[in-house]
């Protein structure tokens, strides 16, 4: 495997991993199922033969150690699982490039260690709120809270734990000595297309937008549909739509390509043709690189929500899931990616992420950067997700130049 040149071991290891996947369609690996432990486990070999010591943490992540002459850590990382029928680059792509950075540098011993992070339920899909192994290391979640995040089939996320092996009970022992690390830097592909359209085959990140997630329920009454009078009903599914309606509005009169809102969740029952929806389960996404706009338009979806619960004889209630405010990436760390990536003579932009990062909860107390790299036609979170192995390989090779730089 070693006189196997970057892209082309990228290409085959992704192509691999792609295969641990619950869905023939596209990529599916939730937090704490077969396919993640099945993901985990090729990730630990790829690390080891990399030449890092490996170990696994209280939140599903995976660590690869290269250990450095002083106590300080470099950290590279990104999430190894995907959203329901996604594609095989989000997140996992990073975990990847960041092994390729290590092994470069293995045995040698950099002026500080190297840790590599493959980050366990970045999505949120699986239990609605997403980050568990960024906050987890950040010392941000306590185990009690894991209670309150539970999967479709009613499932918390600390008996998913529990149930993969996992002890919950132990997160805090997850947490980074912070002053110990130095930075933190995330590749993953952009999931826009600007870099597409504008055939650049790197990017360097300037902030990422805030998000607000909430989880909604409206409950009214069953009915006949036949013989109960339009006057007479409590229907949850017309009591839903002015607000999923207010959501695309309420971003869209903001104008702007970074603030954006969705409903991405409409679970009707009992969801039959001849029955008054008796309720509604619906989530709410809302983004903005400003928390006062992103802010302003969760209020003004709740406002029509409740509005319209009275008008239609609903009860409401809601839980928010998740809340991070906006964040800049470190100066320093972008100004010395600037410099490498000027030595490495690549062409790039400098652009926004619209899309959750793991480098979003992080970069609030760790210095922070992030490289995109482009995705055919824009497209991410579904199985037409794509990338080239030699943009990834590029992003590899501006990194190793950064670190270099950074040790001489
Ligand atoms: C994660 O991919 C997100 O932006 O939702
Ligand atoms: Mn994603
Ligand atoms: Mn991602």
């Amino acid at each position: 495997m070693s006189d196997m040149n970057t892209a082309e071991r990228i290409r085959q290891e992704l192509s691999a991993l792609a295969k641990f996947s619950a869905t023939e369609k596209g990529v599916t690996r939730l937090p704490f199922t077969k396919e993640a432990a099945a993901a985990l486990n090729y990730l630990d070999k790829l690390m080891q033969e990399a030449g890092l010591t490996t170990y696994p943490d209280a939140s599903g992540a995976l660590h690869g150690l290269l250990q450095g002459k002083g106590s300080q850590r470099f950290v590279i990382g990104s999430h190894y699982d995907s959203v329901v029928e996604g594609g095989a680059y989000d997140g996992i792509a990073g975990v990847v490039c960041g092994i390729e950075i290590a092994r470069h540098f293995a045995p040698q011993e950099l002026p500080f260690s190297l840790e590599i992070v493959a980050f366990n339920d970045e999505e949120g899909v699986r239990f609605g709120g997403g980050f568990l192994s960024s906050k987890a290391l950040l010392g941000e979640l306590q185990p009690e809270e894991l209670q309150n995040y539970r999967d479709t089939k009613g499932i918390s996320c600390y008996e998913a734990m529990q149930e993969a092996g996992y002890a919950p009970e132990r997160l805090s022992e997850a947490a980074w000595d912070k002053d110990k690390i130095v930075g933190f830097l995330e590749i993953h592909i952009e999931q826009g297309a600007r870099l597409y359209k504008e055939h650049l085959p790197l990017g360097l990140v300037t902030g990422i937008v805030g998000m607000r997630r909430f989880d909604i329920q409206l409950t009214g009454r069953a009915d006949h549909a036949g013989t109960t009078p339009m006057t007479l009903r409590a229907d949850a599914l017309a009591g839903a739509a002015p607000f999923i309606l207010m959501a695309q509005r309420a971003a869209r009169e903001r104008k702007s390509p970074n603030v954006v809102a969705t409903v991405g969740v409409c679970e009707v029952k009992p969801g039959t043709v001849n029955t008054v929806p008796a309720s509604v389960h619906l989530t709410l996404d809302v983004r903005s690189l400003r928390a006062e706009t992103r802010d302003a338009v969760v209020a003004e979806c709740f406002n029509v929500l409740e509005e319209s619960a009275t008008d239609n004889g609903l009860r409401v209630s809601w839980q928010e899931k998740l809340s991070v405010a906006p964040v800049n990436m470190d100066e320093g760390l972008r100004e010395r990616l600037r410099q490498a990536i000027h030595e490495e003579n690549v062409s790039y932009m400098e652009l926004a992420s619209g899309a959750g990062h793991d480098a979003l909860p992080i970069a609030r107390k760790l210095p922070a950067a992030m490289l995109f790299v482009p995705s055919k036609d824009g497209r991410s979170h579904c199985p037409e997700e794509s990338s080239r192995p030699e943009d990834f390989s590029r992003a590899v090779d501006v990194v190793i130049r950064m670190l270099e730089d950074w040790s001489n």
